[in-house]
């Protein structure tokens, strides 16, 4: 062990030691420094990635609001689609299904409202699921409001499970 190397090695390591050999109070400073080196840090950068008007009006960006609301809304309401579709309107608006919005069946009209080549096909949904959706009984469901129990409604009306609601039922005019 007390060979040219360990010995060599031996020196080198008390040097080391005798580098670093500082006072309680040099090495105060040199904790205080790295962090102040880290408060800054964190400073500048939160300052640099933090928008603007965050926190103006609460703890959130404020020009989220303004962002938000100069999107184009996906549902556009029943009076949009008057102007194209007028009888289905008219239908609905006298018959059963009038407090039901257009595009609760037939989804979103955002695209759709606009001329020929770029409109947005809407769904038309005929299966029964569609019609199930809001008529199926359900207990929970108030009593007064139309539901079937699929079952005694096709034994009542006397058709088959391949029948679709729409064969005996005008969606627009139920
Ligand atoms: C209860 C669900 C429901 C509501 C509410 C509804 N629709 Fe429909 N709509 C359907 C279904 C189902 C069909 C397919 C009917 C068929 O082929 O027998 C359809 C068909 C259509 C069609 C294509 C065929 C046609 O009759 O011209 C248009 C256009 C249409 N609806 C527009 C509207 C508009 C506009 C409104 C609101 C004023 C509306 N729908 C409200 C379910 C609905
Ligand atoms: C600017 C005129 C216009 C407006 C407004 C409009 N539609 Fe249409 N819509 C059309 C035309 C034209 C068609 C036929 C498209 C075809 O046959 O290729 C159509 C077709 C439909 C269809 C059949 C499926 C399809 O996309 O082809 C449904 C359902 C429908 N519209 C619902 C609505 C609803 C609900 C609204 C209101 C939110 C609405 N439309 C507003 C012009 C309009
Ligand atoms: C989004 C929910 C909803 C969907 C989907 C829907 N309906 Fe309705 N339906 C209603 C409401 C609301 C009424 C009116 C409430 C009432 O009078 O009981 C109604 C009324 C009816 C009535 C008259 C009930 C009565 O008591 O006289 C029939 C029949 C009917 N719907 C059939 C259908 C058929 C067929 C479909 C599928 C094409 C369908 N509905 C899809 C909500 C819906
Ligand atoms: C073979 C024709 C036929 C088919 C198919 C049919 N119905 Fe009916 N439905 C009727 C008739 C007729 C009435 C009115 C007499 C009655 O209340 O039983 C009616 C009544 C209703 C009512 C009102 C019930 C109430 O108590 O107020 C609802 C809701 C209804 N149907 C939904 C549906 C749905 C959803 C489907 C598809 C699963 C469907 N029907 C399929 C003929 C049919």
């Amino acid at each position: 062990m007390t060979n040219e190397n360990g010995s060599a090695g031996h020196v080198r390591v008390a040097a080391t030691l005798h580098a670093h050999d500082l006072s309680p109070a040099a090495h105060f400073q040199r904790l205080i420094l790295v962090l102040l080196a880290a408060v800054g840090g964190f400073l500048l950068v939160r300052n640099a990635l933090v928008p603007e008007s965050f926190g103006r009006d609460g703890h959130y960006r404020a020009t989220a609001v303004d962002d938000i609301v100069a999107r184009e809304s996906r549902y556009k309401g029943n009076a949009t689609c008057t102007e194209c579709h007028e009888d289905d309107a008219n239908t609905l608006k006298e018959e059963k299904h009038q407090g039901v919005p257009c595009e609760t069946c037939h989804g979103p009209a955002r695209g759709h409202l606009t001329n020929a080549d770029s409109r947005v096909r809407l769904q038309v949904d005929k299966s029964r699921h569609a019609c199930l959706n809001c008529h199926e009984k359900i207990s929970g469901r108030p009593s007064k409001f139309g539901q079937i129990d699929v079952e005694e409604h096709q034994k009542k009306q006397e058709f088959d499970g391949a029948y679709l609601c729409l064969e005996c039922h005008d969606a627009h005019n139920p």
